[in-house]
């Protein structure tokens, strides 16, 4: 991985602008050369890659691999970590994909790189962020540059806060008055977008966001609908296959939907056969209720403490990705989630907030199935506060 162009390794075809890859046959991953086959690599139908959005395509294996070679400038490329006594207790290869160790603590920030340097332009950016908080041109970055805004719980608005801060680019921050983040919300303005607390839920967060979008003229950055956003956090999975070419199943939490939809797009390009799962909780069943009956109808009830599972309304973009290529989508309690967060902490010694901890809980209920098999659960974030994480760890339990 660390020694080759992405578009080589991850070979996209002759639209490929790469420079062709002069390594021998045999040098080469197993995966390079694979057909895009039907459509350029999105694993849609034609049809739903039209479908009602018709300015807006599902982003392709092609933007995928695009998206990362545009953010290794400016992001790690994580470890994926083989945990010994979770693949022992659990009778498989269990390995953990430690997205807790992006600079924002979660893997929303490929996304927000992804999105927000490719529109705004690099030219101004270092990449580096402390580069951008140091640098006096950025007390001016509130002025001709396109306002950045969108809605988000906490880990999505730190990516483009972050984003911003490295492309100089001025963001405004919906977010909910209710289960939020302090540390989230202090992390988007330390790095210095501004913060607005509206309504008791992300979706009403949203709605005011869409509002003033549209009546400032602001640029409005969705949280799944935004194809280059789920290109950039689909480049997990490519750096999953690098690192684990063999691996059998990936398992990914859902909220918006866009990292489990990444990573299916990867998935069905380099290996139909890996098996993608998506987990969210019983107390927020929205998603998994939208891919089982595949309506886009907001659900009732979202009750989840773990605010990066937490979503009503399902979007169009990340669903119509999971309805044609997730292979299952599994519900798991709070209290599963929690003991997750605490077997990651014991075992892998890793800090996971409740969606990162996620894919965990869904190993451990679907262990059965799981059985002999390399599993990789995406570890998706860290930013759990310190008092609910030291709450956690004290709490007697049979994890
Ligand atoms: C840590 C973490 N994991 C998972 C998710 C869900 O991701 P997605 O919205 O891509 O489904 C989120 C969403 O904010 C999150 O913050």
């Amino acid at each position: 991985m660390e020694c080759c162009h992405l578009s080589q390794l991850f070979k996209i075809g002759s639209q490929s602008n790469a420079p062709a890859d002069r390594r021998t046959p045999k040098e080469r991953p197993f995966w390079t050369g694979l057909p895009v086959s039907h459509n350029p690599g999105s694993g849609l139908s034609p049809a739903s890659q039209t479908g009602s959005l018709p300015a807006m395509l599902a982003p392709t294996f092609k933007d995928i691999v695009a998206a990362g070679e545009f953010i290794a400038p400016y992001l790690p490329k994580t470890p994926l970590v083989r945990i010994a006594k979770l693949s022992e207790e659990l009778g498989c290869d269990y390995y953990a994909k430690l997205e807790n160790l992006q600079p924002t603590g979660a893997f929303k920030v490929r996304g927000g790189v992804n999105l927000v340097g490719n529109e705004v332009g690099t030219t101004r950016g270092s990449g580096w962020v402390d580069d951008a908080f140091n640098d006096s041109e950025q007390l001016n970055h509130t002025t001709g540059q396109a306002t950045l805004i969108t809605a988000s719980t906490g880990n999505h608005g730190q990516s483009i806060a972050y984003a911003g801060r490295l492309f100089y680019t001025r963001v405004i921050i919906y977010a909910p008055t209710e289960n939020v983040n302090e540390a989230k919300v202090r992390a988007m303005r330390d790095l210095g977008a501004e913060v607005r607390l509206h309504g008791p839920d992300f979706d009403e967060a949203r709605l005011e966001c869409e509002r003033v979008a549209r009546a400032e003229g602001f640029r409005y950055v969705h949280s799944a609908n935004e194809p280059k956003l789920i290109a950039g956090v689909g480049t997990i999975g490519l750096e999953t296959f690098a690192d684990l070419p063999d691996v059998d199943v990936i398992i990914a939490p859902a909220g918006g939907g866009s990292c489990a939809s990444g990573n299916c797009i990867v998935a069905h390009q380099l290996n139909p056969n890996v098996r993608v799962i998506a987990v969210q909780s019983e107390a927020a069943p929205a998603m998994w209720h939208a891919w089982r009956n595949r309506t886009l109808d907001p659900y009732p009830t979202m009750k989840t403490e773990h605010e990066g599972l937490a979503t009503r309304v399902p979007f169009e973009m990340t669903n119509k990705i999971l309805w044609e290529l997730l292979d299952d989508f599994v519900l798991v309690t709070d209290e599963e989630i929690n003991g997750a967060i605490r077997l990651l902490t014991r075992h892998a010694k890793q800090v996971a907030e409740g969606a990162g901890a996620a894919s965990l809980a869904a190993a451990i209920k679907l262990r059965e199935g799981l059985r002999g098999k390399k599993v990789v659960g995406i570890a998706t974030g860290g930013n759990i506060p310190l008092e609910r994480f030291a709450k956690l760890m004290t709490e007697k339990s049979e994890y």
